[in-house]
């Protein structure tokens, strides 16, 4: 049976294994900042352009700011080589990030154009060189998040991670996904056990951890060192504290329905703080599904949430949920 422990990576203990995967969109500061407080052990920023950082772009930096209170954060960033990650560093270790995580796996047509994301994944020497890059100039532990491979024919994870390894990686996240399969399809769980079993440094698994038991069950089926949540914690960052429980032995953690409404309108008011009104409202209303997931009358509060201007809007909107 798997149990809840701390993990190294190169210098930093993290408290715990149980992380917060980096999602665009999605992982702005309110939201990590909700998850660390409901049990989550370490937090990632969406990917950040290094090109973007290199040249100092506000709506760049504006990606590093941090909540209050928030102390421990990953940086994760994206570029196409050494070179980017070389000239984006001054910039990046202002923000003092606790980790450095290089993206490897996004499958975005846009991203994979430049170079970037899982094409990464079609030459594993630059992920040596971009390591390094980064180990030759500071002491921040440095990350690799990646794929299967770019697609079904081109399977090459453990070959991308022995040059991650090579140059000096802390630790290594599998997406057991390739890029041809997005986010579809079921995580070959089986590849990231393969992994962990030839790594030298810790390896996190991600794919399908949508409930609390599916992270229990990876630990246990993988032997990873820490699992990576992502979709499954989106209106939902209670996951880290119901998994939790379930690794300590106490048993299935239920949260009722007045709890969800109270941390679902604090962390509306969080990302109010941080990005307005009408703008929190919008990207909110994303969010709200999966706070009322099976609540009775859902469907009626997901559709006035979708016409929410405002933070009283949701108030009423929740009031009708009993
Ligand atoms: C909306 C969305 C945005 C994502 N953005 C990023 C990102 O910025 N960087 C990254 O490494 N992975 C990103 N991912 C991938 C997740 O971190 C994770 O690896 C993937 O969703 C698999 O986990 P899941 O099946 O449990 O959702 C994103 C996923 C989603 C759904």
């Amino acid at each position: 049976m798997p149990d809840f422990h701390p993990v190294s990576i190169g210098s930093v203990q993290v408290p715990g294994n149980l992380f917060l995967a980096p999602m665009a969109g999605y992982t702005d500061p309110a939201f990590r900042k909700l998850c660390l407080d409901n049990g989550a052990c370490l937090t990632y920023t969406e990917m950040v352009s290094a090109e973007g950082l290199a040249r100092g772009g506000q709506p760049t930096l504006d990606l590093l700011r941090r909540a209050p209170g928030e102390n421990e954060l990953a940086v994760q960033i994206f570029g196409d080589g050494p070179s980017v990650i070389r000239r984006c560093l001054d910039n990046l270790l202002a923000c003092k990030p606790t980790i450095i995580d290089i993206n490897c796996g996004c499958p975005v047509p846009k991203v994979i154009k430049t170079g970037c994301g899982s094409a990464l994944m079609q030459h594993p020497r630059l992920i040596y060189e971009m390591v390094k890059a980064i180990k030759d100039s500071c002491q921040v532990p440095v990350t690799v998040k990646f794929r299967l491979g770019f697609d079904h024919n081109s399977i090459n994870y453990m070959e991308f991670a022995e040059q991650a390894q090579k140059a000096g990686v802390d630790g290594m996240c599998l997406h057991a996904r390739t890029r041809s399969d997005f986010y579809a399809g079921k995580a070959d769980w089986s590849a990231i056990k393969a992994l962990k079993e030839q790594s030298s440094v810790p390896v996190f698994g991600s794919g399908d951890v949508m409930e609390a038991i599916d992270a229990v069950r990876m630990l246990e089926e993988t032997g990873c060192d820490a699992v990576m949540i992502a979709r499954g914690a989106i209106g939902n960052p209670f996951i880290f504290l119901q998994a939790r429980s379930l690794l300590e032995g106490k048993g299935e953690l239920v949260i009722g329905l007045d709890r969800r409404k109270s941390v679902a309108l604090a962390q509306l008011r969080c990302m109010i703080a941080d990005k307005g009104e009408l703008k929190a409202c919008r990207e909110f209303r994303k969010c709200v599904a999966g706070y009322i997931k099976g609540i009775e009358k859902a469907a009626s509060v997901r559709r006035q949430a979708m016409e929410a201007r405002c933070y009283d809007d949701y108030v009423s909107a929740f009031a009708r949920l009993e």
